[in-house]
């Protein structure tokens, strides 16, 4: 484990873990606010729904970020992993000309294919919340024989751009990007992102599936509201906030 603090967050480094997120999680106590857990490797990365993240790329990118805010109160926790979308869609664009989209709430895909996922988990004592490890697993170098095995359309920058990348300097990247608008982020919430998010978000007006526990429904996507949830239409005609699925498309 090698631990660098040259900036506002700090980074332990970790040949192979399980799971950065479990790692964060583990070890809550023990880090600061801002320390950021990178993996080489895991043997169990997990996706939202109990999924698993294939992880075993070293090649590709594995962190959690460890955010436990001072004054725990207001922390727009529930919107964290949409302000992460919103700077890794910058990040893209920003870097690589690459035009990502936002499949609510927070997978990131491009021409349909995810590159990106994001896992946010709490650490909570006596039912208060401590504070979250914000996971993100990026598909940097992986190659497409690897990307065919994933059990969904995917891809990578490799893909995209047909060479390899410096994952470090991605992971840089990424923090200075997500660390600059962070407080504002975390003071006024998701307004902040709002129309960055909504200008980034597919299926708004089309079909849509969404999977609540074994359930499969259709609904067309409408919009998203104040606090980032998914509003749609029903076979009704009636409108359905959604606070918390997988869609399906
Ligand atoms: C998803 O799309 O289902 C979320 C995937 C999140 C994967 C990342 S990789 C780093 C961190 N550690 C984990 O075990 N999961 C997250």
């Amino acid at each position: 484990m090698s631990i660098r603090n040259i900036k506002e967050y700090s980074i332990v480094k970790l040949e192979e873990a399980d799971s950065t997120n479990a790692y964060a999680l583990e070890h809550f106590d023990f880090f600061d606010d801002k320390t950021v857990i990178v993996a080489e490797k895991q043997t169990s990365g997990r996706g939202r729904y109990n999924r698993k993240w294939m992880s075993d790329d070293s090649s590709n990118l594995y962190i959690t970020i460890v955010l436990k805010p001072k004054d725990g109160k207001n922390v727009p926790y529930a919107n964290m992993t949409q302000y992460l979308s919103v700077i890794l869609c910058r990040f893209l664009h920003s870097e690589f000309g690459i035009n990502a989209q936002i499949k609510w709430p927070n997978d990131i895909l491009v021409d349909g294919c995810k590159i990106s996922g994001i896992l946010a988990e709490a650490s909570a004592k006596s039912n208060k919340i401590q504070g979250i490890g914000l996971g993100l697993g990026l598909n940097v170098n992986l190659k497409p024989e690897t990307i065919s095995l994933i059990d969904q359309k995917a891809t990578s920058l490799f893909v995209l751009k047909n060479r390899n990348f410096d994952v470090d300097k991605i992971i840089e990247k990424i923090l200075d990007m997500f660390f600059e608008g962070y407080e504002e982020f975390i003071k006024y919430g998701f307004k902040v992102i709002k129309d960055e998010y909504v200008s980034k978000c597919a299926f708004l007006g089309k079909e849509i599936t969404i999977r609540e526990n074994e359930k499969k429904i259709k609904y067309t996507a409408l919009s998203v509201d104040e606090e980032g949830l998914l509003t749609v239409k029903d076979d009704n005609n009636d409108e359905v906030k959604i606070i918390t699925g997988d869609v399906l498309c």
